[in-house]
């Protein structure tokens, strides 16, 4: 596919943009877009389309241990609003790319072809891998080459998701489509007869712009876009999704690329059962009318329908900074089929909280835009390849205060991940975490003038990874650092 260069140069630069535009417009930009620049994109019908899920890809062969698999990273032309097709970049070919399913304590080994005419690298967000697997720089897949990646799957139940990592196209490429699920089962969470099967439905919410021939176009910050105005779900256009009078798991993944931070409800103003957050399931399902899905975070819930008479519709709605936003539909159009075993259980899995007492380390960190240079910075440094940022040791509890060091003038929000290790949220501002955000987590939202304080206990793996600003335009404009984890 042709990416003219100038988006390429703009989406890759989106942060940048604050270097060029006086902050008053940005601060503008983040209150709503330019209504001129919606002549420009493609109005996309609501509800027409039907709800698929993304396929569950098989194994090319499996052995005592172990699952293959064989992806090819390649472009493709894509129904996505009917009567266009969106050029897009898939795993396989399709996007969101194929599922993976994997358990607990079995491997999974995937040999990654690119065949795009870019540098690639893959990331599994979520995954406790090896330093070699974690797709940082300097593990790019060339055009035409192949990398393969092992993923020992030594972790509980969760959802997981990959996306490509290459150091600043990341937010381009997952863009243009390179994203998919990587589901986690294991035997605890299988005892709890939550939804299965077709009613395991995941939602992957993505945002994007087209142009008027279909193609996706990327956000132009200096029209103060930050976020499309069609919001996808698993590559439909604001689809609707027939369901049965009965419960649903959905394992909802916002997996958009720059500033959709999104916050959800149901028109009816019914509440879900949260039941997980990024790193597996909670202890006990919370009710929650609101839930905040940033990007990368990922919010397990259940829906059930069966209170509904049937013909009725209702909408998940949401917001992003505060502009209202539709993103699908779900219809009650069915009686529950057979009968209902799946009932919510009061409790789910144990969650063992790590101790403050047992921490050795703490570690201070500031997320902010360098207005002087445009640049995203942590501590005051942009992201540098060569430099490793800290030295976490093999075995030790860390505590880490990150801020989000914006002042209100540019109420900029970030998402901080960390890749190889989970941890819990401790507090924000001095308050512990909403019960919804009190289990495993690997990406957390900070709010201008906000702070959290973080715990987790390094395991498993020794090497190099990385922790960035998980809104990828502020990772690609540099708010990205690295550790090294090393041996006692
Ligand atoms: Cu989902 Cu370093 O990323
Ligand atoms: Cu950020």
């Amino acid at each position: 596919m042709k990416m003219d260069r100038r988006s390429v140069l703009k989406l890759g630069a989106l942060v940048g943009a604050a270097a060029v535009l006086p902050v008053e417009r940005l601060a503008g930009a983040y209150a709503g877009h330019d209504a001129e620049h919606e002549a420009a994109t493609l109005a996309v019908p609501r509800f027409a389309v039907p709800l698929t899920v993304p396929r569950v890809l098989r194994p090319s062969s499996r052995d005592l241990f172990t699952d293959y698999y064989d992806i090819t990273m390649r472009e493709a032309r894509q129904v996505i609003v009917p009567g266009t097709k969106t050029p897009i970049w898939g795993y396989d070919g399709i996007f969101p790319g194929p599922t993976i399913r994997a358990w607990t304590g079995r491997k999974v080994v995937i040999r990654q072809r690119n065949a795009l005419p870019e540098d690639v690298a893959v990331h599994l967000h979520g995954g406790n891998v090896p330093s070699s697997s974690d797709g940082i720089p300097g593990q790019e897949i060339k055009p035409g080459q192949t990398r393969v990646y092992t993923y020992p799957n030594h972790q509980p139940a969760a959802t997981l998701w990959y996306h490509d990592h290459v150091h600043h196209q990341e937010s381009l490429h997952t863009y243009l489509g390179l994203t998919g699920l990587y589901i986690i089962s294991d035997v605890a969470e299988q005892k709890l007869h939550l939804p299965r099967g077709r009613y395991d439905v995941p939602l992957v919410i993505q945002d994007r712009f087209f142009n008027p021939d279909g193609s996706f176009r990327p956000p132009d910050p200096d029209a103060g876009e930050f976020f499309g105005d069609t919001m996808l779900v698993n590559g439909k256009p604001l689809p609707y999704f027939e369901v049965e009078q009965r419960a649903y798991r959905f394992r909802i993944l916002n997996g958009s690329s720059l500033d959709a931070t999104l916050s959800l409800h149901l028109d009816s103003g019914a509440s879900m059962a949260v039941i997980g957050t990024d790193g597996g399931l909670l202890p006990a399902p919370v009710p929650a009318s609101e839930i905040p899905v940033f990007p990368s975070e990922r919010v397990e819930v259940v829906i059930d329908f069966a209170k509904y008479p049937l013909g009725t519709q209702i909408v998940l709605q949401g917001s992003i900074l505060g502009i209202p936003v539709e993103v699908m539909r779900f219809d009650v159009t069915r009686r529950a089929h057979g009968h209902d075993h799946d009932r919510l259980p009061s409790t789910l899995v144990p969650v063992s909280r790590l101790r403050e007492a047992d921490a050795k380390v703490r570690r201070d960190f500031v997320l902010n835009l360098d207005r002087a240079t445009g640049t995203m910075r942590i501590n005051g440094k942009e992201f540098d390849p060569d430099r490793v940022d800290i030295s976490p040791r093999l075995g030790d509890t860390e505590i880490w205060t990150v801020r989000n060091g914006e002042q209100a003038d540019l109420p900029i929000p970030h998402v901080f991940h960390t890749h190889l290790v989970r941890f819990q949220i401790l507090d924000r501002d001095g308050a512990p975490p909403a019960p919804r955000e009190a289990g495993w987590k690997d990406s957390v939202a900070i709010m201008p003038g906000q702070q959290v304080r973080l715990i987790m206990k390094f395991g498993d793996f020794t090497g190099r990874y990385l922790y960035h600003c998980h809104l990828l335009g502020h990772a690609d404009a540099g708010m990205m650092a690295q550790m090294e984890v090393v041996r006692h």
